[in-house]
């Protein structure tokens, strides 16, 4: 049988990835294909027991090489019991979040090292990297408006500093770089139909039977 195609979402918090990744799953499902959705740090029991850690806000002392950790434990698990069943039976995968997380949040803006991080990853997935990334890109003061405008209480990563962000987004851009065939920069600042559009055409573009 095929492998499923494995599709990740990534970019700052308010970027789009819920609501583009819900997008793509309606669209592939039209289709035919069968798909999960996942996300982040979660998806799995153990793996939202970690999220728990990770997003309380009482957590504020977590240095930045247990938050990275935390992470990699989750992913690990994730991967282990959802991602890598769902492709050996076929099954499409979209994630909201993967790896290039940890490149762009702990490895770039937390200064524990690009390089370094993708490695570490690569040791929790076994080397599973994503088929299609897409990045949807936007600037802090837009992500900051969008989660304002949802009233929606900030939680201890959103409560960061604009640096934080912008280094983040500088850490996403050196992938990109990096990795330009996998690894799709999209203008996330357009409406949500108009940021799907661009999404949809790399899809169809990637797989023509898809149209
Ligand atoms: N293209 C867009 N233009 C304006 N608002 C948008 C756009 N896409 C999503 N939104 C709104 O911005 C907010 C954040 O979107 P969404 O939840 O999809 O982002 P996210 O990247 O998943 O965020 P988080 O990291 O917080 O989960 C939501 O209120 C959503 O309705
Ligand atoms: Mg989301």
């Amino acid at each position: 049988m095929e492998r499923g195609v494995f599709i990740t979402f990534e970019g700052i918090d308010g970027s789009g990835k819920t609501t583009q990744a819900t997008f793509l799953r309606d669209f592939l499902t039209e289709r035919g294909i069968e798909v999960i959705m996942t996300r982040e740090p979660g998806g799995t029991r153990v793996a939202e027991k970690i999220r728990d850690i990770l997003l309380d806000r009482n957590n504020i002392g977590l240095v930045a090489r247990a938050e990275l950790l935390l992470y990699l434990a989750s992913r690990a698990q994730h991967t282990a019991e959802i991602i890598r069943p769902a492709l050996g039976k076929g099954i499409w995968v979209i994630s909201d979040r993967f790896t290039d997380s940890s490149v762009a949040y702990q490895g770039c803006a937390r200064g524990l090292g690009m390089e370094k991080t993708r490695e570490l990853s690569l040791f929790a997935t076994e080397g599973l990297v994503p088929d299609l990334t897409f990045y949807l890109e936007i600037t802090p003061e837009e992500a900051s408006r969008r989660l304002a405008a949802q009233g929606k209480t900030l939680d201890r990563l959103e409560v960061e500093q604009k640096e934080f962000y912008l280094k983040v987004i500088e850490g996403y851009r050196w992938i990109g770089s990096q990795e330009p065939d996998r690894f799709i920069t999209i203008d996330g600042s357009k409406s949500p139909e108009d940021v799907w559009e661009q999404i949809r055409t790399r899809i169809i573009d990637r797989f023509p039977h898809l149209i």
